[in-house]
């Protein structure tokens, strides 16, 4: 079993901790390096991991090394890490949104073999989805280790070109609010179609999740699923008439591009700064 630490102990390093150790992880071979002593404290408590102030202590003992810093600050961090990298070289895999392959490359080292990973909020409850990106040359077992890291939180999908990344961030990393909102508005409408909040509340999350648990579980594709709801002249056909009226389709593609070329503007903007 490798020896895993994370730089920054934050929401998102807490979500893959706690995965890895569900998943069977020995705690004693993770180590937090985080500047908070609560925070420290509160890892140590609740999931028996080892913990430290010092960032290059834990990049020394890392055979995987997770950068969980916020993106404003791991341009310092990584390049404080360089010297401790270049001798030991873990596996360094970012979860920092907008900070790419190449700049990140620079600071850490270039020989220093270095995964880029976007991961969603649902991984708190490991049901998130992960897009990967790494260069050639990693190897096979690089490659898995990283998969093995981010498993822990749900399903990861390897993207082939690093700017197919701003597409994972616009459709998954971003992708939870989209069906808050649609579940916000469906709650909303009940509520004014005269359905108590709290019978609206309840009928629109487990619909969501049994529709959900259906499109993930069963064979079918979604229009199939679709069309298995929609009796021909019911309630549901009249429904979708309104949102294909309406323009759904369009709209959704507009607000995917919208969250990417973002993306890809906060890339820029991070690497000018
Ligand atoms: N949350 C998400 O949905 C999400 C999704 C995809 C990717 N990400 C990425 O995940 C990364 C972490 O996000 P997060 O939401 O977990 O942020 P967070 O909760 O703020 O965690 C960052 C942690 O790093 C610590 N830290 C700050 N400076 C440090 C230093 N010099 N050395 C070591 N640790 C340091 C912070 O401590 P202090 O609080 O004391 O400063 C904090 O505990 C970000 O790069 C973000 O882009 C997050």
């Amino acid at each position: 079993m490798k020896t895993i630490a994370f730089i920054g102990g934050g929401n998102m390093a807490g979500a893959l901790i706690h995965g890895l150790v569900e998943d069977g992880t020995d705690p004693g071979r993770i180590l937090v390096a985080e500047p908070d002593a609560t925070r420290r404290e509160q890892l140590a408590v609740r999931f028996g991991v080892r913990t430290t102030e010092d960032n290059t202590a834990a990049a020394q003992e890392a055979e995987i090394l997770v950068l969980a810093v916020k993106p404003q600050v791991l341009p310092q961090v990584a390049k404080a890490l360089a010297p401790a990298l270049a001798q030991n070289q873990p596996l360094c895999i970012s979860i920092a949104a907008g900070i790419r392959h190449a700049a990140l490359q620079a600071w850490l080292g270039e020989g220093v073999p270095l995964v880029r990973a976007m991961p969603n909020t649902p991984a708190m409850l490991q049901s998130g989805a992960t897009g990967l990106y790494a260069p050639p040359p990693l190897d096979e077992a690089q490659r898995e280790a990283a998969e093995h890291v981010l498993r822990a939180v749900g399903v990861v999908i390897w993207v082939e070109e690093e700017s197919l990344m701003d597409a994972v961030t616009a459709v998954s990393g971003s992708g939870p609010a989209y069906f808050f909102l649609f579940m916000e508005a469906m709650e909303q409408a009940a509520i004014e179609l005269g359905l108590p909040a709290e019978t609206a509340r309840l009928l629109v999350r487990q619909t969501a999740l049994g529709a959900t648990r259906m499109a993930l579980e069963s064979e079918l594709d979604l229009p199939t699923l679709r069309l298995g709801v929609t009796s021909p002249g019911g309630t549901t056909e009249r429904a979708i008439h309104a949102f294909e009226e309406g323009g759904l389709r369009r709209l959704v593609h507009r607000a995917l591009e919208a969250a990417r070329d973002r993306s890809q503007e906060l890339s820029r903007e991070l690497e000018r700064s």
